[in-house]
């Protein structure tokens, strides 16, 4: 169980998905211009404040933000809760999702149970970012996501364009330091980030769910052949660079992973994530409604490589001359998590039950914070909780999201 699944989350969550729901497509897999067909102006498909937020009564509004390498990537914000008012100058968060999967994961269960609301509800300004390739964010200013070139870009890229653009942009629109709240890989990208000293000037607060950044504990099989196939073989597998869930080659290479771990890929959210105290199945159904999301080949990879190697590093071109070609080294480059600074306050939680952020793994990560000063870190530690159960976990109000918030505003009172 553990951290090294990404990849297996990736790997479980596809193929549980595919198994589960076969040939479902994702919803409108791109957002392109207007067409004209037989005269008639097709409007694009509706965005996610549409789909996810409005439903709900709850204003909504939508932003493209093109980052310093020209993905434009779609990001949606809450400026209030259902009542309304509050006036300006609210404290804004910034929601950042997992690998797979979009946005839309904090907007799946009720409004009294999904953190998004819950924080606007709160009197937060909430933002909510999608990484490149994922169904919202799809575009380029000059590639097309059917370019292998747009595929070209692993989690290193998330930290240095994506979170770093998506923190610029929510920072100039709202003139204030904001709230982070990751979750999975969402936190693998902030802790690189703050420990580079990246964007930390722009972030007053982090709460990280599923932490993961060390990755070498998972223990499933599945999690052992998937991180051998996407090391060695993927590439040669599947010969694509996008690696899209819902495409037959990656369902095929899936089923094989599946059938050749023995995982019961039928059981889908446990196999992906681990045995999930408290999901609402009406959630979960919604959740495959929407789920899986494109990530790029090249960025399963490097997720693999950080199951393989026990330590977070760049992306490891695979041989010394390439490395040296990118980094100057004959080795990737570190993310030192002890570099983040001591004072910024971290509000960590994870579960007992989770496949992905194993428990032996988080261990290693708070090991690397453990001259973090104690009064900025935070520390919560649920016995049943699994991977889903900290985003859709119909007890995560109760037992985390109120945390978070009361978190968020001791440091803004200090
Ligand atoms: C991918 O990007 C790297 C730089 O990160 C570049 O060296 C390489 O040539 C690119 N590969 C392709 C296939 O475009
Ligand atoms: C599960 O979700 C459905 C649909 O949102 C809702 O009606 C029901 O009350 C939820 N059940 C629990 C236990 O939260
Ligand atoms: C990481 O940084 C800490 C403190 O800045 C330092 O003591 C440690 O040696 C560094 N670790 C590595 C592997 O560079």
């Amino acid at each position: 169980m553990a951290l090294r699944s990404l990849l297996s989350l990736a790997v479980l969550g596809l193929c549980a998905f595919l198994l589960l729901t076969q040939p479902q497509q994702a919803l409108g897999s791109s957002r392109g211009p207007l067409g004209l067909i037989g005269g008639e102006v097709i409007a694009p498909p509706p965005g996610m404040c549409a789909i996810g937020v409005a439903i709900h009564g709850y204003q909504c509004q939508e932003f493209d933000v093109t980052t310093d390498d020209g993905y434009i990537l779609s990001v949606q914000r809450i400026p209030q809760g259902r009542a309304g008012g509050g006036g300006n100058n609210k404290q804004p968060v910034l929601l950042q999702h997992g690998v797979l999967v979009d946005g839309m994961t904090w907007l799946l269960n009720s409004p009294d149970e999904s953190l998004a609301f819950i924080l606007a509800d709160s009197g937060f300004d909430v933002w909510i970012s999608n990484i490149r390739g994922t169904r919202f964010s799809r575009r380029h200013v000059t590639l097309d996501p059917r370019d292998s070139e747009f595929w070209n870009w692993t989690w290193d890229d998330l930290v240095t364009h994506d979170l770093s653009s998506v923190i610029d942009f929510v920072f100039k629109q709202t003139g204030q330091k904001m709230d982070y709240v990751g979750h999975s890989m969402g936190t693998l990208i902030a802790l690189a980030s703050f420990s580079e000293g990246r964007q930390i000037d722009k972030v007053k607060s982090a709460a990280l769910l599923s932490p993961i950044a060390y990755l070498s504990h998972m223990t499933t099989a599945l999690g052992d052949v998937a991180a051998k196939a996407f090391v060695g073989e993927i590439t040669t597998l599947i010969g694509l660079p996008e690696f899209n869930p819902n495409e037959e080659h990656v369902a095929n290479f899936l089923k094989a992973l599946c059938a050749q771990s023995g995982v019961d890929c039928y059981d889908l959210l446990t196999a992906l994530t681990g045995k999930n105290c408290c999901l609402n199945i009406s959630t979960v159904q919604l959740f495959l409604k929407n789920e899986p999301q494109s990530t790029s080949t090249k960025n399963m990879v490097h997720l693999a490589q950080t199951v393989r190697d026990g330590i977070v590093s760049k992306y490891d071109y695979g041989n010394p001359l390439f490395n040296m070609e990118h980094y100057g080294k004959a080795k990737p480059p570190i993310y030192n998590l002890s570099n983040i600074p001591l004072n910024f306050p971290l509000f960590l939680s994870y579960g007992g039950r989770d496949a992905l952020s194993d428990v032996r793994d988080v261990e290693i990560l708070l090991d690397s914070l453990k001259l973090h000063d104690p009064n900025k870190l935070s520390v919560q530690y649920i016995k049943d909780f699994a991977h889903a159960d900290f985003i859709m976990g119909v007890t995560a109000k109760d037992l985390v999201f109120n945390q978070i918030i009361a978190f968020f505003r001791n440091q803004q009172g200090s």
